[in-house]
C-alpha cells in the first residue's frame, strides 16, 4: 500500500518538488531529444521540468493508478508542455518493450515498493544498453532537526513503523546501492544531497504540511486504524510541528541517497 495516498496536504509537498531541487543529481545526464521514462511521476512537477529540457525528447509519465495518472496529467496540461505521454503500470512489471528509453527515472518511489530490486531490473530491461537508470529517495532515519521536541522523536518512529507496515523502507537512501548491485548493474555511481528547510517560509512550508498529513492523510488513518496511534496522539504530534515551524531557530535537513546506473 501506498503510505502517504494522494491527499492535498500529501501533494502540497510534491508539488514543491523541481528537477533543481530534486533531480540535481541526473540533469548533467539530459540533453534534448532523449526520451525518458518517469516512474511514479505523482503530481508531475518533476516529469514537467524534465519534459522542458528535453525539448524535442519525450517523456513517458508512468503511474500505479488511472487517479494518481490524472494527477501528473493535469500538470503538464497547467503547463501548456505536448511531449509527454501517459501509461498506467506497475514497475514491478512494466508492459513496456525492452530497451525503449535513454532514461528511466523514479523519485521517491522504491521506498515504497515490495521489491525495489525488481522494480530496478525492470527499469534496466525498459532502458536501452548505454542509457541511464537513476534513482533518489529519501532515508528518514537520517533526518536530522532542531529543536528536539519529543513529539518529533515520536513522529519519527510512528512514521517507521506505518511506512514499514506498508511493505516499504523509510530508509531506502542508504540502500539505493545495494538495490542496484543486486539488480545486476555493474557501473553505479552513488550520491547525497539533502533539503534543508531552515527558514520562516521553508519551515512554515514543511511544518505545516506535516502538522496536517498526520491528522488528514492516509498515513494518519492507517495509524489509528493498525492501532498504532490514537487521534490524541496525532494531534499532539500536529501541534508539535506548528511549534517546531514557529521556532525561529528551527532547523530539519533530510537526507537523500541517489544512484546513477548505466544499464
Ligand atoms: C512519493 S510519490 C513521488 C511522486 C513524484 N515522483 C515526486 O517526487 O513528486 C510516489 C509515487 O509512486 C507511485 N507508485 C507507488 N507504487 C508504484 C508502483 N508499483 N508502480 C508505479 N508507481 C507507483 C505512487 O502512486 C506515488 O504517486
Amino acid at each position: 500500500m501506498y503510505t502517504h495516498g494522494h491527499h492535498e496536504s500529501v501533494l502540497r509537498s510534491h508539488r514543491w518538488r523541481t528537477a533543481e531541487n530534486s533531480a540535481a543529481y541526473l540533469l548533467p545526464y539530459l540533453s534534448p531529444g532523449m526520451s525518458l521514462l518517469d516512474v511514479g511521476s505523482g503530481p508531475g512537477t518533476i516529469t514537467a521540468d524534465l519534459a522542458e529540457r528535453l525539448s524535442t525528447g519525450t517523456v513517458t509519465a508512468l503511474e500505479a493508478t488511472a487517479d494518481a495518472l490524472a494527477l501528473t496529467e493535469a500538470e503538464i496540461g497547467r503547463r501548456g508542455l505536448s511531449n509527454v505521454g501517459y501509461v498506467v503500470g506497475d514497475v514491478h512489471a512494466l508492459d513496456l518493450p525492452d530497451a525503449t528509453y535513454d532514461v528511466v527515472h523514479a523519485h521517491q518511489v522504491l521506498q515504497h515498493l515490495p521489491d525495489p530490486v525488481r522494480a530496478l531490473t525492470e527499469m534496466r530491461r525498459v532502458c536501452r544498453p548505454g542509457g541511464v537508470v537513476a534513482a533518489r529517495d529519501g532515508d528518514y532515519a537520517g533526518f536530522t532537526w532542531y529543536p528536539r521536541l519529543p513529539e518529533l522523536d515520536e513522529w519519527m518512529a510512528l512514521y517507521q513503523k506505518v511506512h514499514r507496515g506498508n511493505g516499504g523502507d523509510p530508509d531506502a537512501g542508504r540502500r539505493l546501492l545495494s538495490w542496484a548491485l543486486a539488480a545486476g548493474f555493474t557501473d553505479v555511481t552513488p550520491s547525497a544531497t539533502v533539503w534543508l528547510f531552515a527558514t520562516p517560509e521553508d519551515r512554515a512550508f514543511w511544518g505545516g504540511m506535516w502538522a496536517d498529513r498526520v491528522v488528514a492523510s492516509d498515513f494518519g488513518r492507517q495509524a489509528v486504524e493498525s492501532g498504532r496511534a490514537t487521534a490524541g496522539d496525532l494531534a499532539r504530534i500536529s501541534r508539535a510541528w506548528h511549534a517546531w515551524a514557529d521556532a525561529p531557530d528551527g532547523w530539519l535537513a533530510v537526507l537523500n541517497g541517489e544512484i546513477i546506473c548505466r544499464a
